[in-house]
Parts: structure tokens; C-alpha cells; sequence
């Protein structure tokens, strides 16, 4: 938990959090509207429009536009009631899992974005798994009730079972689609407008709130509705359990809101309430000078850990930029940080991102993001801090599920490719074996996606045709134990041998029963499916 900071701490004010949803969800809309309530863009339609600009100009991105999601990442700011919220965008797309997994390192809770008309969709059902892998918190924001929606009864069921999430309603709406009213504030007994019988809402139209006993409520709602929302309303509380801020903090319990992205409803109550209860900055395990020990938000030193590459985000500037999360102290603009490997890098033009622009970062505090401009020094798990002593766990490389042999058309250009595809690895954009026989590389990933956008790349920022064909092998595991033992396996199995990036020992499967077989055979060598990065 976050420990107690001192008054006015800075890092004490950041809140970092990201949005998952299933595509079409209303993410985006979200994204904007929240930026529009706390005052960070003007116009809606922004974050779409500069996204669509960056796109048609960068040609791998256009794999984007034409299946119509979102790749990249990236950070927005603002400021809401004294706090800082970071929202760090995710990849919609589930090949990007892996992707997403890394940006949800960096975050210290989530919004779940569920569609009213259809309640859990698959892809929220994988995202929460990745959510779980470290309990992230979660508060859930049902959208779209300005359209026919599910009983909400309905919805809060399907998110206990499917997602084993208990989920405690903050509000309860009145009706839905062309009958949406408004919603019961379950805690303070108030009745939130969306819109009076006849009138229909304008985005953006301040909100009004009536006593739910008081007279001007029949105003609103017929007796039938009134009726109605108290008898839900009344059962919701029964069968849900109340809001518990531990259970919540824990991963185990989401507050749950409902509204219209679009209409700009209920958004600034979500707001108002995720800035009374989610999490800042807490203290992260690492290991310094080789002892297990936890990095305070509110420690001197600064520290953090790389959880995304990107490259070309801005066209104009070949630029890569590493995402750095702050873990702790107070970074100033031209400090000298370390990586865990003792690579030595100077920050002098780090870029925060605002909702318009990337702006030259001054000073940044835990809990922040900053964008560290490289030429491929930093990778993703790296660990920065001003001793270089250290070292964050948890970002890991997941097997790949796809695995293809790079092939040039032209073989003349072979050490192009090599820097090409390790430059893209090191970006994590997919995972790189070299065979420890033969000369091609192989190229891992989760999803057929990363393929195809690694294809894209090489020719639009490497200039190099290159054919991605089947490999005959259907899965990689990292291999651990002793030394010896590890050795004496790689040499029975040379031809499925290779090493990753790292240069640490892979084997390449030729099916899942050929791993079990392996694991059974040599029971003194560890086969992982996830390899964390180790500097
Ligand atoms: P995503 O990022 O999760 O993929 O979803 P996005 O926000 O792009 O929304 C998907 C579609 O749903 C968009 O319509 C958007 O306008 C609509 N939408 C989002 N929130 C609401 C809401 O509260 N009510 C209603 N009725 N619709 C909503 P589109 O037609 O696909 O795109 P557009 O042309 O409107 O941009």
C-alpha cells in the first residue's frame, strides 16, 4: 500500500491508470470525454483527429487504420480535484496481449469499459486475466445507456461470473436507451439527471442532481420509474456487497458506475469518485545490490523501469522513445541515470505527453511517465536509477505462439536485416531466437498482428523485403536450472537450440507434447513460459 506521504508530496498526487475495453466498447469516447471534463482538450473529436494525422503519415500504421485499432501507446495528463491522473493508453488488439500486459506494469489501477448492451466480451475477459496477474484494482464504467441496454442486474452478474470480480454498483440507472433518466447516487441518496421527460441531452450539459425523496423528483421520473429504480436500486444493495476500499485495492472488488461516454454522462462522477479511492504510486520490490528490497515512492533516489519502446512516433524525427515509469525521487530535467547493466544515459530533452502535445519534461515524480529519447540504448525491463544498483522484476517476455523464419529476397542485405530485426525486438515489438545452428533468425510472437506489423516496418523504416515463412516449431520456453544440467540438455537438442536477445537459452518446441516429453526426460531443467527481463 501506499505508504504515508509527507504533506504536499508530489508523487503523492499522481494517479496512473489505464482503460481496457473490448473493441468498440467506447474507449476512445471515454478517453476524450475525460480529457473535455477535466479541461484538457477543448474540442471532442481530438484524440482521434491527432491519432489519425500521426497514422496516414507512418506508413507501418497503417495496418491500423485499415483494421481499425490502436497499436501504439501512449501517456495523456491531466489534472482533476488537486490530482495528476496519468492515463497510459493500451493497445486494443488482443495479439497485442503481451503489449498491453507491459503497459498495465506501469499502471496503478484500470478502468473496465463494458458496452451495456453487451455486458463481458471476450476480449475484457483476457484483459482482466492480464489485470490479475498483478491485481491491478479495477472500477467499471458501463457505457452506452443511452442506448437499450442489458438489466443491469444482468450486467453485474456476468461480471461476477465471468470475471470472478465482485462488483458493488455506486449507482443505479433509471431505464435505458430513449427511457435512460438518470442514475440513483447510491451513496448519497440523489438522483443524477441525465435528461427531464421530452428534452434530449446535449454533451457536455452540466448535470443536476435531485433528493431522491424530495418533491422535485416526479418532475423526472413517473411513479412507475420511481417506482422501478428504488425497487433495483434496493435489490442491488441487498445482493451486492457494499464498496470495501481493501477488497477494491486488493483486485477483488469493483466499484461500478454507468453512463454515456458520448453524451458526456457520467464521466465526471466516475472522476470525482476515482480520485477519492484509487491508488497512487506504492512501493515496488527490486532488487538492490543483489538484496530483495522495496523502492519507496517517496525515496530519494530516482529510479524506474522501461515498459514500452517506440519507434518513429513522431515522423518528422526518427526518434525512439523509451517510457519510463518513475518508481521514486524527484527527476530533473538533464539528470544522468543508469541502467542495471551500467549503461549510462543523460535525460536531457525527456517529454511528457499532454493531451495535445509532448512537452520537455522539468522536473517528474513517481508515479509519472516520461519519454526518454534514445538510439536504442534502453530496452523494455530495463531498470534506471541514478546509482545503477537498481534492478525492477516483473516485465516479462511471454513464449510466442507463432513462430516464422525470416527470409530476405535479397540475401546481400542479411546484416541489414539483422539490425533491423533486432532494433525491432529490442522494442519489443516481437521476440528474436538466433539458432544456435543455421543462419536465419526466427522471429517470435503472441499473435499473427505483431507479424505482420514487423513486416510492415522493416520495409517502411529498413527499406528490405522480407518473407516471414513457417518455422517447424510451435512454441519456445526459456530454459532455467544449474548450469551443467542446462548445458547437457542444449547438447542433446542442438538443432532446436537458440538463444533470445539476451542471449539466454531458448528451446524451440516442435509441439506442446514435445515440451511436456522434455520436461519429463530432464527433470533437473526448468522450462518457462515467461522469461522477466533481467537487464
Ligand atoms: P473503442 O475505442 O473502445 O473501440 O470505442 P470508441 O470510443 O471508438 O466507440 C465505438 C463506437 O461507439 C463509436 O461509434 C462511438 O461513437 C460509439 N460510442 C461510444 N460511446 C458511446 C455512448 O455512450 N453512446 C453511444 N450511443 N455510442 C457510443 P462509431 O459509429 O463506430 O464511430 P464514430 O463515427 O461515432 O466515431
Amino acid at each position: 500500500m501506499t505508504s504515508s506521504p509527507a504533506a504536499g508530496a508530489e508523487w503523492a498526487r499522481r494517479r496512473s491508470f489505464a482503460i481496457i475495453s473490448h473493441p468498440d466498447a467506447g474507449k476512445t469516447t471515454l478517453t476524450e470525454t475525460m480529457l473535455l471534463t477535466a479541461g484538457a482538450i477543448r474540442l471532442a473529436g481530438q484524440v482521434k483527429a491527432r491519432g489519425e494525422s500521426r497514422r496516414t503519415s507512418s506508413d507501418w500504421m497503417k495496418i491500423e487504420q485499415e483494421r481499425g485499432i490502436s497499436v501504439s501507446a501512449s501517456v495523456m495528463t491531466f489534472e482533476h480535484k488537486g490530482l495528476l491522473f496519468n492515463l497510459l493508453d493500451t493497445p486494443g488488439h488482443e495479439d497485442f496481449s503481451e503489449d498491453t500486459y507491459r503497459t498495465l506494469t506501469a499502471a496503478d489501477s484500470a478502468i473496465m469499459v463494458l458496452d451495456a448492451a453487451k455486458g463481458v466480451e471476450p476480449r475484457t475477459l483476457k484483459l482482466v486475466e492480464v489485470c490479475r496477474l498483478r491485481d491491478i484494482p479495477i472500477v467499471t464504467f458501463i457505457n452506452k445507456m443511452d442506448r437499450e441496454a442489458l438489466d443491469p442486474i444482468e450486467l453485474l452478474e456476468d461480471i461476477q461470473e465471468k470475471l470472478a470480480l465482485d462488483a458493488t454498483p455506486m449507482q443505479w440507472p433509471s431505464g435505458s436507451g430513449n427511457r435512460f433518466r438518470g442514475v440513483v447516487d447510491l451513496h448519497r441518496d440523489e438522483f443524477v439527471v441525465y435528461q427531464r421527460p421530452g428534452e434530449q441531452r446535449q454533451a457536455g450539459e452540466p448535470t443536476e442532481r435531485v433528493a431522491m425523496n424530495g418533491n422535485s423528483i416526479t418532475e423526472i421520473l413517473t411513479e412507475e420509474e420511481l417506482d422501478e429504480v428504488k425497487e433495483g436500486a434496493e435489490v442491488a444493495t441487498e445482493l451486492c456487497p457494499p464498496f470495501d476500499q481493501q477488497a477494491f485495492l486488493e483486485g477483488h472488488r469493483t466499484p461500478v458506475f454507468f453512463g454515456t461516454a458520448l453524451r458526456d454522462f457520467g464521466v465526471r462522477d466516475m472522476l470525482d469518485s476515482m480520485a477519492d479511492f484509487i491508488p497512487g504510486p506504492a512501493p515496488l520490490e527490486a532488487d538492490v545490490n543483489g538484496k530483495a528490497s522495496e523502492i519507496d515512492p517517496g525515496g530519494k533516489e530516482v529510479a524506474g523501469f522501461v515498459f514500452k519502446v517506440q519507434a518513429n512516433m513522431d515522423p518528422n524525427h526518427r526518434d525512439r522513445v523509451a517510457f519510463l515509469r518513475l518508481s521514486s525521487g524527484k527527476f530533473r530535467r538533464g539528470m544522468k541515470l543508469k541502467t542495471d547493466s551500467g549503461k549510462q544515459i543523460t535525460v536531457s530533452a525527456p517529454v511528457m505527453f499532454f493531451a495535445q502535445d509532448r512537452e520537455i519534461a522539468d522536473e517528474a515524480f513517481a508515479g509519472d511517465v516520461i519519454g526518454v529519447p534514445n538510439h536504442g540504448t534502453l530496452r523494455v525491463g530495463d531498470s534506471l536509477s541514478e546509482s545503477g544498483k537498481i534492478r525492477f522484476s516483473g516485465i516479462p517476455n511471454f513464449a510466442p505462439e507463432i513462430l516464422r523464419r525470416a527470409r530476405l529476397a535479397d540475401p546481400l542485405k542479411a546484416k541489414h536485416l539483422k539490425k533491423a530485426l533486432e532494433s525491432l525486438a529490442e522494442e519489443g515489438v516481437t521476440q528474436l531466437f538466433r539458432p544456435t545452428i543455421g543462419g536465419d533468425f526466427i522471429v517470435g510472437a503472441v499473435g499473427q498482428l505483431q507479424i505482420d506489423v514487423m513486416r510492415e516496418r522493416v520495409k517502411a523504416e529498413y527499406g528490405l523485403d522480407v518473407d516471414f515463412e513457417p518455422a517447424p516449431y510451435d512454441t519456445a520456453r526459456w530454459l532455467g536450472g544449474d548450469d551443467d544440467k542446462v548445458e547437457a540438455f542444449a547438447d542433446r537438442h542442438k538443432s532446436a537450440m537458440a538463444e533470445d536477445i539476451g542471449g539466454d537459452p531458448v528451446f524451440l518446441a516442435k509441439s506442446a507434447w514435445e515440451v511436456s516429453y522434455s520436461e519429463e526426460k530432464f527433470p533437473d531443467v526448468r522450462f518457462h513460459r515467461a522469461k522477466e527481463r533481467r537487464g
